[in-house]
């Protein structure tokens, strides 16, 4: 049994992040004290002085705490101080407080067992133990909110109730669940098709390939360059003929360019966000000056998320939504005055002091706290500064994509994936993980954040495999594909100047073809699994905690899953290693794979091993009384209809699966006919 509890403190702003409206509970929120205080609450400077209330909950030595969504850390996020301050910060390293989303729901696993959701589109502190290792405090900027109090019997059925609250997650088409090649600097259809003959003549799956930024025509939201694209409609077709599907990143600025119909669109009808002065506000990001789409306005949405219809009418089934935290490089205002400080110290001598200075003022200008407080929404008819509601930018584009799809396609499943996001975008669309580096700790971390993430509902996410900034190396490359075949979003991303990561560069081709080809091969599985997860507002990854929570070991687990039903995963994060340890919380059964043809079984009794796992080695294990669907591989993702189905199981007398199967682009998802029952039996003689 679960109940909700909403308790609404101020007079919080609807963000439409829940489903259910539920009815205010009445008397005071349970768990939490509200302290006042005047005290600082960090130790930075400028604090000291402060009036900072936080709702405070006492921690217990053995309390965990799961949740917040994209974050960097642990699956247990105690011990670290989090903002959800939606941020464009490529460098991910442990001392960062936000990434890209804004996800306020976790989990107190103690000796009381509760959820958390902090319903609040400003920026919010998340101390998890930091301040005092015995304290949760609670800091939002102002106090309107609705913060929700979850129970239930156990931590699953919290998150499941949650997932109801919340409504259900975004679902792609099946092609998405493909292998796709980006890279931020394909210049051109020439350089595509390259991408894609290096794939096929290797033989390495592959079915969708990233247009970032250079296909457009200056960077202008809805163009595409005619001279390094001509006839894109055409090259469309060309991609689709080869099993191919093109996916155009759209980015939230609009540059303001005098006759470029989206920017004289957007002026005509007000539909970009003000400054305080009514006229629109200055920012910069790819294109230089931009303005920015008020999608947090009904009307302005509508009209922002309309304009994907030039592309969906080229052939177009898939977008990326970026640098919706809304990235700034810098504001028009802010750069005349910083400007005007140089000019002034043009020609002094510069003491340490002063250099400092200047150094912060430059590295300032980029996304800068107070260029937030200067626009304005018009949530209908409210204004609203910026930074009150900053963490539903992302959600907002992206919601306008999602609302527009439904119109334009309402029978078919369009991709859509956002770098930022606040719950609720969950309904609407994906996300990935950001401007992660070519690091072994990020992989780790890729891991660390699926489990997290799937609480807060997003389902369809994965990382930049290999890594998006830095060099990658072809072994680190080649593990963290190893952890990406088990993602929904299985996606090789690199950023401009970096070492060239398409997989058919290196030279373990073959390699590559085999363990790209058992995403391919585990399909059925992969697939039914993530559908089931999105229909019954289930996690398809889940820390071993989750599963196993009487067992001592299992809880501490940070570098292993459980994915969907049957199987756990261990992936290996460390280079130079040929293996790994592995905690198996009860008897389950190896399995190690070459490819999909060359398959290896071992039954292991629960303990702690060494497990090898070479390089071009897949390993994963099922639980007990399990089954896991797998076909032959395929070069794309068509290429996989009509294969016969076969049986990976740990199964000694008989047991059932649920397979999830469907056109892949349909939206009848409930229909009892995409659901069968496959079943197991192992017969006396089978048994020896
Ligand atoms: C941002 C995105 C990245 C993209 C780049 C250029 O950094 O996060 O994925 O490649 O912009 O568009």
């Amino acid at each position: 049994m679960s109940r909700i509890r909403r308790f609404s403190i101020g007079n919080p702003i609807n963000t439409e992040a829940v489903v259910q409206n539920l009815p205010e509970a009445k008397g005071e929120f349970p768990y939490f004290t509200r302290i006042q205080s005047t005290e600082s609450s960090g130790i930075n400077l400028q604090e000291t002085m402060e009036q900072k209330d936080y709702l405070l909950y006492p921690l217990e030595p053995e309390t965990r705490i799961y949740g917040l969504g994209e974050n960097i850390r642990g699956i247990n996020k105690r011990g670290w101080i989090y903002e959800s301050n939606c941020t464009d910060d490529p460098n991910h390293t442990e001392d960062r407080r936000s990434l890209y989303g804004a996800h306020n729901f976790f989990v107190v696993d103690g000796q009381e067992t509760f959820g958390v959701f902090l319903d609040y589109p400003g920026k919010l502190t998340l101390d998890m133990g930091y301040e005092r290792m015995d304290e949760l405090r609670i800091t939002p900027e102002d106090w309107n909110l609705d913060l929700y109090i979850l129970e239930g019997d156990s931590i699953r059925e919290i998150v499941k109730a949650f997932r109801q609250l919340i409504g259900r997650s975004y679902i792609p088409p099946r092609w998405a669940f493909g292998f796709g090649q980006s890279r931020w600097g394909y210049q051109s259809a020439e350089d595509i098709r390259e991408v894609v003959k290096g794939y096929r003549d290797h033989g390495i799956p592959l079915d969708s390939v990233y247009l970032d930024i250079d296909y457009m025509e200056d960077f202008k939201d809805f163009t595409v360059n005619q001279e390094r694209f001509p006839d894109f409609r055409k090259f469309v077709e060309e991609m689709k003929q080869e099993h191919i599907h093109l996916v155009p990143i759209i980015d939230a600025g609009v540059k303001t360019e005098q006759g470029y119909d989206v920017y004289e669109e957007g002026l005509e009808h007000g539909y970009f966000c003000k400054d305080e002065t009514g006229k629109e506000f200055t920012g910069a990001v790819w294109p230089g000056k931009v303005h920015f789409p008020d999608v947090l306005n009904r009307e302005a949405r509508n009209w922002f998320g309309r304009k994907y219809q030039f592309l969906l009418e080229q052939g177009i089934e898939g977008f990326w939504n970026d640098m919706n935290e809304p990235a700034i490089f810098y504001s028009e205002k802010n750069l005349e005055s910083v400007m005007e400080k140089i000019k002034s110290i043009e020609s002094r001598n510069l003491d340490m002091w002063e250099t400092f200075a200047l150094k912060d003022l430059v590295n300032g200008l980029a996304n800068n706290p107070e260029d937030y407080k200067s626009f304005y929404h018009d949530m209908d008819g409210r204004k609203i500064r910026h930074d009150k509601v900053h963490n539903l930018y992302g959600f907002g584009m992206t919601r306008a994509a999602g609302e527009a799809f439904e119109e334009l396609e309402p029978e078919k499943r369009i991709l859509i994936f956002s770098r930022s996001s606040y719950i609720g975008m969950h309904r609407y669309g994906g996300i990935w993980m950001g401007d992660n580096q070519s690091w072994w700790s990020h992989l780790l971390m890729n891991l660390k954040m699926l489990p997290s993430l799937n609480m807060c509902g997003f389902l369809y996410t994965g990382a930049d495999l290999g890594g998006f900034g830095s060099d990658v190396t072809e072994d680190l490359l080649l593990r963290w594909l190893a952890l990406g075949i088990f993602t929904p979003l299985m996606r090789n991303h690199a950023a401009l100047g970096t070492r060239e990561q398409e997989c058919y560069r290196f030279t373990q081709t073959e390699t590559f073809r085999n363990l790209i080809g058992i995403r391919y091969g585990l399909m059925p599985y992969l697939y039914s699994e993530y559908m089931k997860a999105a229909l019954g507002n289930e996690m398809l990854f889940q820390p071993l905690a989750f599963v196993y929570p009487e067992d001592e070991h299992a809880k501490e687990v940070e570098d292993q899953l459980l994915l969907g039903e049957s199987i756990m995963i261990a992936p290996v994060y460390t280079q130079n290693a040929g293996g790994r340890y592995v905690y198996l919380p009860e008897p389950m059964k190896l399995v190690r794979l070459k490819s999909m043809e060359q398959t290896e079984t071992e039954i292991l009794e629960q303990g702690h091993y060494y497990i090898e796992i070479p390089l071009d080695e897949v390993v994963f294990f099922i639980r007990p009384e399990k089954i896991v669907p797998y076909t032959d591989s395929g070069q794309y993702m068509d290429a996989l209809e009509g294969q016969e189905l076969k049986f990976l199981h740990f199964v000694t007398e008989r047991a059932e699966y649920e397979w999830y199967q469907d056109d892949g682009y349909g939206k009848d998802y409930e229909n009892p006919v995409h659901s069968k029952k496959l079943v197991v039996e192992v017969s006396a003689a089978d048994k020896g």
